[in-house]
């Protein structure tokens, strides 16, 4: 098979852009829940990272390593209802392992697109009486956003509509295992 890379158009940040974002991120997420007080667990347990999958696998991986602080993680995984019978809804597709009620929840995202996603989980985490919910989006994609949503920790803000592939994200399940993020060549999308 040809190298993915022939099929990107551009490269939008480099894998070492992402390695700096990624370190800056997590220095200030460990700061803040360590200075602030926006840990409010009771139990005082480490913060709870929340994948969601599974584009946000890789950003994770990696933020979760960066991190001096103890943490814990969990996966999910939720789907779009794409038959028109209910537009803007989500469906839970896999759950979380265990309990989330007195956590201080750090919901750990890819991108943000409508802001659908992570306007359902938010509603979801806060329902589950999560001690503190936050969020953090290595991209926030602005142009087709459809819920004002308020994201805590932005590593990228993408204003322009391109289709975003690497570092997780993908086109037809291609892609996710660039380690750059790019916009593909228009032949390569439809
Ligand atoms: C992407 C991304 C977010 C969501 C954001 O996932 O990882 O979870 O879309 O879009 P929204 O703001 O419009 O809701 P996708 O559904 O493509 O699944 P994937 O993570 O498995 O690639």
């Amino acid at each position: 098979m040809k190298r993915l890379e022939g099929r990107i158009a551009r490269i939008l940040y480099s894998e070492e852009e992402i390695g700096r974002r990624v370190e800056e991120l997590a220095a200030r997420i460990g700061a803040d829940y360590a200075d602030r007080g926006f840990a409010k667990d009771p139990k005082g347990r480490p913060i709870l990272l929340v994948g969601i999958l599974r584009g946000a696998l890789v950003f994770m991986s990696d933020l979760a390593r960066r991190f001096r602080m103890p943490v814990e993680y969990d996966l999910i995984s939720i789907s779009s209802y794409a038959n028109g019978t209910a537009p803007g809804a989500v469906r839970l597709v896999k759950d979380l392992e265990r309990p989330i009620a007195g956590r201080d929840v750090l919901i750990v995202e890819d991108i943000i697109d409508t802001g659908l996603t992570i306007e359902y989980l938010k509603r979801s985490f806060a329902a589950r009486n999560a001690a503190s919910v936050r969020v953090c989006s290595l991209v926030d994609k602005t142009a087709r956003r459809e819920k004002p949503v308020s994201i805590d920790y932005v590593g990228f803000t993408l204003e322009e509509d391109a289709f975003v592939v690497g570092y997780g994200m993908d086109y037809a399940e291609m892609y996710r295992n660039l380690p750059f993020i790019g916009v593909l060549k228009p032949e390569f999308i439809g």
